[in-house]
């Protein structure tokens, strides 16, 4: 029994490590604040996966096509990785507990992403094979070009990533929810201002992005590429990709995500209008 134990801590330990993306280290996001997604909602959740010592979580996603994957540019570049060393994990109520890794045939991260605070941290990955729409498998909504998602639109960001600073989601490691109030974009750059010495002049959150979130609500570590949906007219709607953030739920810095109405041509250039 003991030795069990002794195999297992190692294990159990670096599950919920920080994880290296494969090119680079970056920081996970997990979820600050909400609870555990009831097992019917945000159908679209996916996690891309790593090898490790096992195909370990490093980021967020959303399917938008029964072949495509929408994800932040930051977990898979900027230098090309290597589509064989990815895997995705479509929606699972507890990660690693169900796993049915899947291939994936061709990576494509924005040509003008390098650094999250220049925006452009968005990036597509396209599936071996095409997944079967299910009653556990659900696309996600892409918005029209002129949605703007004003302060007040009822928004929500899921995944797997920390419950707090520095301190990742233990297991069995359920999918979170968390509701986040959407900040309007002068009042998110102005927020970001307070406490530094960097002339108001100087735009932080610039219009390619969207914020979201307070001191009880935010994005964290490990969520990264994950979706910021939102309701409209009945409609779940991917507003945001889960991008940056000064910490996680921090007085003054919302959770910054890239603006997805910003992208649409650019993933239509991949992604077909009809599923
Ligand atoms: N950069 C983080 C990641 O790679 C996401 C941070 C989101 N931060 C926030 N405060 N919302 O996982």
């Amino acid at each position: 029994m003991l030795s069990l134990l002794v195999l297992a801590l190692p294990l159990l330990l670096s599950l919920g490590h920080a994880a290296p993306a494969p090119n680079q280290d970056l920081e996970r996001v997990g979820i600050v604040g909400g609870q555990e997604a009831p097992e019917s909602k945000w159908l679209w959740q996916v996690s891309l996966r790593a090898k490790h010592h096992y195909w370990m979580h490093f980021c967020g996603g959303s399917l938008i096509h029964p072949q495509w994957v929408l994800t932040a540019a930051h977990c898979l570049g900027p230098h090309i990785t290597d589509p064989a060393d990815l895997r995705v994990q479509l929606r699972e109520q507890h990660l690693y507990y169900r796993d049915k890794l899947l291939r994936v045939n061709r990576v494509i991260v924005h040509p003008k992403y390098y650094v999250v605070q220049e925006g452009f941290d968005i990036a597509l990955m396209e599936l071996e094979d095409p997944v079967n729409i299910a009653c556990n498998v659900q696309l996600v909504t892409l918005p029209p070009a002129s949605e703007t998602f004003p302060p007040g639109t009822l928004c929500w960001v899921t995944g797997w990533g920390d419950v707090n600073n520095g301190v990742s989601l233990p297991p069995p490691f359920p999918l979170k929810e968390v509701k986040v109030p959407i900040v309007e974009n002068s009042k998110c750059d102005s927020e970001y201002h307070t406490g530094l010495s960097t002339g108001d002049n100087v735009r932080i959150v610039k219009d390619n992005v969207i914020c979201a979130g307070d001191e009880e609500s935010d994005s964290c570590q490990g969520d990264s590429g994950g979706p910021l949906v939102c309701k409209v007219n009945g409609t779940w709607m991917q507003a945001g990709v889960v991008s940056w953030g000064e910490g996680c739920a921090q007085p003054n810095r919302p959770g910054i995500y890239t603006r997805v109405t910003y992208y649409l041509d650019w993933i239509h250039q991949y992604v077909p209008e009809e599923p």
